[in-house]
């Protein structure tokens, strides 16, 4: 006689953050959302999200970022697990613990990872048995940047990012990640962008063409050519956020004249990602931009790294 397998008390996803190489950004639609065209790249910063069964729906802040975490409804990663609940009729209570070491607000999609984290643990707590595709198409409910994660690698983002298509990468590339802690609101950078765009325009009807990532970044990454990769890096953001905070613009050209190969506000920042070729040169970088001051912390990462996945154990609580 054979007994069916226990099920597990809880479950742990460990999940990257994202970089974007390349952000082109179409026109403002209708919906007041923008077009996009996106490559992202994960990259070797985790946040680690464990679901286990519980009285309530809880969420539990834990890690170097904790206090950032909001422990409320609004909570994306409680959002996702309610989802998962919802849609395949499961009544259970989670508590989702959170271990952030994802910077908060950053333009890194810490809080979009952990949601894709939480649909990957509540499908193995639940033994949904839902494939990433299933996984994809329900974290495109929660927001554009969700999906990413789940993938993982480098891959071209549509529509609003969030219609994936993986990108041809050969070999690996370090990343120095310049964390700043001015605050950077993602709408009031995509409406700086809209009225930067205006004021270009001479008879003030800017025809922005339909977003495309370029020809250049695809050869780089094809190629495993970090120098070409970092001449290619590119955010239609990031004129935008440079306004708004000029202090990124000195950050980016330090970075630069420290011997980056490239530098590039991510997202819609402040995060500045600087590409490097090797171990030596993203820790020459790093020391030099620790002694400059114009940032509050600084992370080093590899990329491209896999998406989401379960990591065998309980959760310590
Ligand atoms: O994706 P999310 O809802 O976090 O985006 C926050 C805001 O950023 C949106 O309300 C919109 O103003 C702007 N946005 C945009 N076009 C996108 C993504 C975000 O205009 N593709």
């Amino acid at each position: 006689m054979t007994t069916a397998p226990t099920p597990p008390r809880s479950v742990t996803v460990r999940v990257p953050a994202k970089i974007n190489l390349e952000l082109r950004v179409g026109p403002r639609r209708a919906d007041g959302y923008h077009d996009l065209a996106t490559v992202f790249q994960a990259v070797s910063l985790y946040d680690e999200v464990s679901v286990a069964r519980c009285d309530d729906w809880q969420v539990i802040p834990a890690g170097a970022y904790a206090d950032q975490i909001p422990a409320d409804e609004s909570n994306l990663a409680l959002r996702a697990a309610r989802l998962m609940a919802a849609r395949f009729h499961v009544d259970e209570a989670l508590s989702v613990r959170i271990d952030k070491d994802i910077p908060v607000s950053g333009g890194l999609a810490g809080g979009s990872a952990d949601a894709a984290a939480t649909l990957v643990a509540c499908d193995q707590l639940w033994g949904l048995g839902l494939d990433r595709e299933d996984l994809v198409r329900l974290g495109a409910e929660l927001g554009n940047d969700v999906p990413f994660p789940l993938m993982g690698g480098t891959a071209i983002g549509t529509g609003r990012g969030e219609q994936l298509a993986p990108a041809l990468a050969r070999g690996g590339v370090r990343w120095v990640l310049a964390i700043s802690d001015i605050g950077l609101s993602t709408p009031a950078v995509y409406a700086e962008c809209d009225r930067l765009r205006l004021d270009a325009d001479a008879d003030g009807s800017p025809q922005v063409p339909a977003p495309q990532v370029s020809a250049e970044l695809m050869a780089a990454l094809r190629a495993g050519d970090a120098k070409q990769l970092g001449a290619a890096l590119t955010n239609d953001l990031e004129p935008a956020a440079f306004v708004l905070r000029p202090e990124l613009r000195e950050l980016r050209d330090a970075g630069v004249e420290f011997g980056a190969l490239g530098g590039i506000v991510s997202g819609s920042g402040p995060t500045v990602a600087f590409l490097t070729d090797s171990h030596e040169a993203a820790l020459d970088l790093s020391v030099s931009l620790a002694a400059s001051d114009l940032c509050r912390d600084i992370r080093r990462a590899k990329g491209p790294v896999h998406g989401a996945h379960v990591v065998p154990g309980l959760r310590p609580d």
